[in-house]
């Protein structure tokens, strides 16, 4: 049977709509009873400064036209029900949605009270029922959430690996490294939002809550019949940033979530939900959305972390960037975990990807990461699988085992002199590397895409290759909220002459 075959026997079996869904909405033959008619606006999350090419990604491989949002990092498209699994396969987006209603200008009220007051209204007043088939359907496309280990077992199990590793480190420090890798990683996946993040603060005592079926059957049955597992769990999670609001997130999750409590007869639940309602304010804008996926899509290729591994929808957007052509060969000079060449070799399979580091544990992380993923992928494939095109390879940025002019894009992601190296190195490290770069990349037409946040020292190094290197765009991101660029750079058509010869050439002059 075919997913879109699947999806739409999956409708009929929708049990919400007609009984939960407002009387005005109710219409007779209305187009959207019928599921190839069921037309949704979808929300996704993206990473900031990449709204872009995720609309690009969208219009690509959906046909549908993306608008982006004022609040930076997210963009909202039309699609049919058909297309949800597509949606899910898009490689620039992290979290999605589907929208409820949008208010573009919504006039709050002048007091809290009032403010809340109007929440509690809204609840009753919204078109839920297509967006509740939406998020019905979409359960077999949505990817469960990867259960995270606490962190003493964690502990445990890397006391193993470490034996196994035997790194340049050794076992008590990279213990530490791993726990440490663990917090940045929810660090680094944090929501970039500026405002208040997005916190749950909806609860009511279980005992209070009547269930969805009693309204169902009427009042008559008894409600002992219903069983817990019929009554569907939910939890608002507000999203709020602007200066001007006279509520929290908090109040407002509160008391909309009282609300649609109250109006579906659904039980609250903070961590064990089926529903997930989205009440997302910036300045005077309203989304409300049910959200459709439990774990964030960038979850997708690496299994070994490392201290600053890259989401890998980042990763994409980078990549994309410099628009890879078939047979094109691609570096990662400072690859870490391998987070941008094994997406490269998963999405650009008819490129060539290099991934290499000076440091042998990343070297091994990305080797662990590419075999992980192969493995995924031969369970996957039923017909003969051939791999992936991507290496990994230990090396030095300065000193490249390859040949002048013989590389055709270069993707990576620097030191930014925090978590790893240090800002003095990097006086020393950009310029070298930068070098080496222009060294190996094919003048006229290669290209790099460079990610850092120490700009000045990058400002500082490209300006003494300015015959070599021309900088042709600039995207600023927000990564675990430090404020990073990525560089777009065009290789001149200028031959590379390594500074000692020029040296000697002025010497024999
Ligand atoms: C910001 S991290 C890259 C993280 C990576 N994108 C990931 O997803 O894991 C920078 C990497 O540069 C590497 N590095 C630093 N100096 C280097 C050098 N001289 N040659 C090669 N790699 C180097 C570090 O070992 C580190 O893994």
């Amino acid at each position: 049977m075919s997913e879109v075959e699947g999806a739409s026997d999956q409708l009929s079996e929708v049990s919400l709509d007609e009984k939960q869904k407002p009387a005005s909405e109710n219409v007779e033959n209305s187009p959207s009873d019928s599921p190839e008619y069921l037309s949704v606006t979808i929300g996704a999350t993206v990473p900031t400064g990449f709204e872009q090419t995720a609309a690009d990604e969208v219009r690509e491989k959906l046909g549908s036209q993306s608008r982006i949002s004022k609040d930076r990092g997210k963009i909202y498209f039309d699609i049919s029900v058909e297309s949800l699994s597509k949606v899910h396969g898009l490689r620039s987006v992290d979290n999605l949605f589907v929208v409820v209603q949008e208010f573009r200008d919504y006039q709050f009220k002048e007091t809290k009270e009032d403010v809340l007051k109007d929440f509690e209204d809204l609840a009753g007043k919204l078109p839920w029922s297509d967006p509740l088939k939406v998020w019905k359907i979409n359960t077999s496309f949505k990817k469960k959430k990867t259960k995270r280990k606490k962190l003493t077992q964690q502990n445990s199990i890397n006391k193993e690996k470490v034996d196994d590793e035997q790194g340049d480190m050794g076992a008590e420090k990279q213990i530490t490294s791993h726990t440490v890798e663990e917090v940045l990683e929810t660090i680094e996946n944090q929501d970039d939002t500026i405002g208040e993040t997005p916190i749950l603060a909806y609860s009511k005592k279980i005992s209070e809550i009547p269930s969805a079926i009693e309204k169902e059957k009427g009042v008559n049955e008894s409600p002992k019949e219903e069983t817990e597992s019929q009554v569907l769990k939910f939890r608002v999670t507000c999203n709020r940033a602007g200066e001007n609001h006279c509520f929290t997130s908090n109040e407002a999750a509160r008391d909309f979530g009282g609300a649609v409590q109250d109006y579906f007869k659904w039980k609250a639940d903070m961590t064990n939900f089926d529903v997930e309602v989205l009440l997302n304010v910036h300045n005077n804008e309203i989304v409300v959305g049910i959200a459709l996926t439990e774990e964030s899509l960038h979850r997708r290729n690496i299994t070994h972390f490392g201290p600053t591994t890259l989401r890998s929808t980042l990763a994409y957007g980078m990549l994309r960037l410099c628009s890879p052509q078939p047979t094109d060969i691609i570096i990662d000079p400072m690859c870490g975990t391998g987070a941008i060449p094994i997406e490269g070799a998963a999405e650009w399979p008819n490129c060539y990807h290099i991934a290499g580091d000076n440091n042998p544990l990343a070297v091994k992380r990305a080797a662990n990461n590419i075999l992980s993923l192969l493995t995924k992928s031969q369970v996957k494939e039923s017909k003969a699988f051939w791999g992936l095109p991507i290496d990994a390879i230990q090396w030095d940025i300065c000193n490249l085992p390859l040949r002048t002019g013989s590389v055709d894009i270069i993707v990576t992601d620097m030191p930014f002199g925090k978590r790893i190296g240090s800002k003095k190195r990097n006086w020393n490290l950009y310029p070298s590397c930068l070098q080496e770069m222009s060294r190996v990349c094919r003048p006229g037409t290669g290209r790099a895409v460079l990610l850092t946040q120490d700009r000045k020292c990058f400002a500082k190094a490209l300006s003494r290759m300015g015959h070599l290197w021309r900088k042709v765009h600039t995207v600023w991101v927000n990564i675990g909220g430090l404020h990073a660029a990525v560089y777009l750079l065009k290789r001149t058509s200028q031959v590379f002459v390594h500074p000692s010869e020029l040296e000697h050439e002025k010497e024999t002059f």
